[in-house]
Order: C-alpha cells, then sequence, then structure tokens
C-alpha cells in the first residue's frame, strides 16, 4: 500500500493522513479511474500530514541538520529538504527502507542532503548539541519513551525543536482499550498514553509548546481508506477507537531546554 501511493508522486511514506477529502477530486465511485483517483487523494492526505509537522519545526535554515528519527522510507526528509533547503539526516532499523531512501534521494539529486542510515535512534552517532530540530513521524510507539527522549536531548541544540506526530492511548479512558490492543498486535508495537509522553519529555528537558489534537482531522481518511480496496483489516480498529475516545492522533512541538 504505501508503495502504491508513493508511486503518485515518488515521496514514499509509511504513516496515516489528516484533512478534509476532496470529493471533487475524487469523482464518480463508479468509474473505471476512481481506484486511482482514490489512491492519490490518500497520498495527497499522508503528505498533508507531513506538512502540519513541517509547520512546527519552527525557523529552519539552509545550514542546519534535522534528524528524521524512524525516517521509513523518507517520504518526510525528502519533504523537510525541500521546505527549507536544510540537510536531513534519517534513521531506520530496516536496511531495506535505507536503501530505498538514498536511492530515491539519488534520484532527485538531493543525494548530499537527504540521507538515511541503519541505526537504532535511542543510540545515534550524531554529537552532542549539534542538531537543529528533530522528530518521530510515527515511529516512537516501538521504543521507550525515556530512551527515545533523552537521545533527542542529547543531540539537540539548546533551543532545538523536537516534534512527534503519534497515535496515543487517552489517560481519560484509564487503559488501553480492545481496539488499542489490536493495533498494538497488528504492528507489533507498544502505543504509549498521552501522559506517558508528555512525563517522558518533562523528564528530558522537553517542554512542550503545542500539543494538538488531530484526531478529527485523521478521521476522513481512515474513512475513505476503509472504502478503498487497499484495506488491511485494521481501518476498524482506528476508526472506532478514534470514536470512541480510547485513542487520539496528536502531534507535540516540544523545546530542548
Ligand atoms: C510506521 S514507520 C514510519 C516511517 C516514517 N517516519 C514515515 O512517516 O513514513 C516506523 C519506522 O520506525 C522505524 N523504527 C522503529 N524502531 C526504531 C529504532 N529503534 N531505531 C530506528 N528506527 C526505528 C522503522 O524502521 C520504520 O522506519
Amino acid at each position: 500500500m504505501n508503495l502504491r501511493l508513493g508511486d503518485v508522486d515518488g515521496l514514499y511514506h509509511h504513516h496515516y493522513g489528516v484533512g478534509d477529502v476532496d470529493r471533487a477530486a475524487l469523482g464518480d465511485p463508479e468509474d473505471a479511474a476512481y481506484e486511482k483517483r482514490l489512491v492519490a487523494e490518500l497520498h495527497r492526505l499522508e503528505s498533508a500530514q507531513t506538512d502540519v509537522l513541517l509547520d512546527h519545526l519552527g525557523d529552519i535554515g539552509r545550514e542546519d541538520t534535522l534528524v528524521d528519527a524512524g525516517c521509513g522510507r523518507g517520504g518526510s526528509s525528502v519533504m523537510a529538504h525541500q521546505r527549507f533547503g536544510c540537510r536531513v539526516e534519517g534513521v531506520t532499523l530496516s536496511s531495506a527502507q535505507a536503501e530505498f531512501g538514498n536511492r530515491r534521494a539519488k534520484e532527485l539529486g538531493i543525494e548530499d542532503h537527504v540521507r538515511a542510515r541503519v541505526c537504532n535512534m535511542l543510540d545515534t552517532p550524531f554529537e552532542k548539541g549539534s542538531i537543529a530540530a528533530s522528530w518521530n513521524n510515527e515511529s516512537s510507539m516501538y521504543v521507550d519513551l525515556d530512551d527515545l527522549f533523552a537521545e533527542h536531548a542529547r543531540f539537540l541544540k539548546t533551543g532545538g525543536r523536537y516534534v512527534t506526530i503519534t497515535g496515543c492511548w487517552n489517560p481519560k479512558y484509564g487503559q488501553p482499550s480492545k481496539w488499542v490492543s489490536q493495533i498494538n498486535a497488528h504492528f507489533e508495537c507498544n502505543i504509549h498514553s498521552r501522559r506517558e509522553y508528555l512525563r517522558a519529555m518533562a523528564d528530558n528537558r522537553l517542554v512542550p509548546q503545542a500539543v494538538v489534537d488531530l484526531t478529527p482531522a485523521t478521521l476522513p481518511y481512515w474513512e475513505l481508506r476503509a472504502t478503498s480496496s487497499l484495506v488491511t483489516g485494521i481501518e476498524e480498529a482506528f476508526i472506532e477507537s478514534y470514536k470512541d475516545g480510547s485513542f487520539q492522533y496528536v502531534l507535540i512541538a516540544a523545546d530542548r531546554v
């Protein structure tokens, strides 16, 4: 699915989308070209998600270096470079993803600015205080948050910006719902609660500047995706848990103090 969507314009994401569905662009579901337009629309919403993340990185200059922690195939890294002209260092556990991202950067002629490497984001080679901004785009549910934020706080400059977009379970609900447990089993991850994010940030010199609930903005993406031939079987868990309030899609932007 990620490759089909990425083939639309060469930006390869492994995350979800935000924003209203453009019904006019989708056209008539009976039309033979409808499925192709639906794929393009899902992809547009996924790129819009990255734009929201980049909007929260603050002032980034051409001389800055950013870290894309858990970079996947590098779609967000490429978009960050295209917007700011800066260097972006991606890290992923997957050698296939790193090779794919580096090949794509070369095809775009930006390999001197965008690079992916196989590396544990909890233990990176970046020098202490050398990075202007960093993010986790849907990659923080695979690791311990204290270890993750300690590493971001180490390599970020004082005053540097950290942003995450992630699904988290809602502490108001008391415990992870059955839908959240299904999502954990499906992706072999460990979704943290919103409170765990805020606590681990506070313990690691990351002071939240914005907490944005993106749940209403991501629901249209999921409802559209559920109607496509690309369904993976996990759509119901996302839709139902977003609707019952047990799961939230949030952006948290924090300053390294
Ligand atoms: C759902 S994908 C998100 C990819 C990318 N951020 C995006 O938005 O397209 C999760 C990514 O996290 C990476 N990941 C998970 N644990 C990691 C770790 N300990 N160190 C580095 N990368 C990790 C995976 O290799 C994968 O690239």
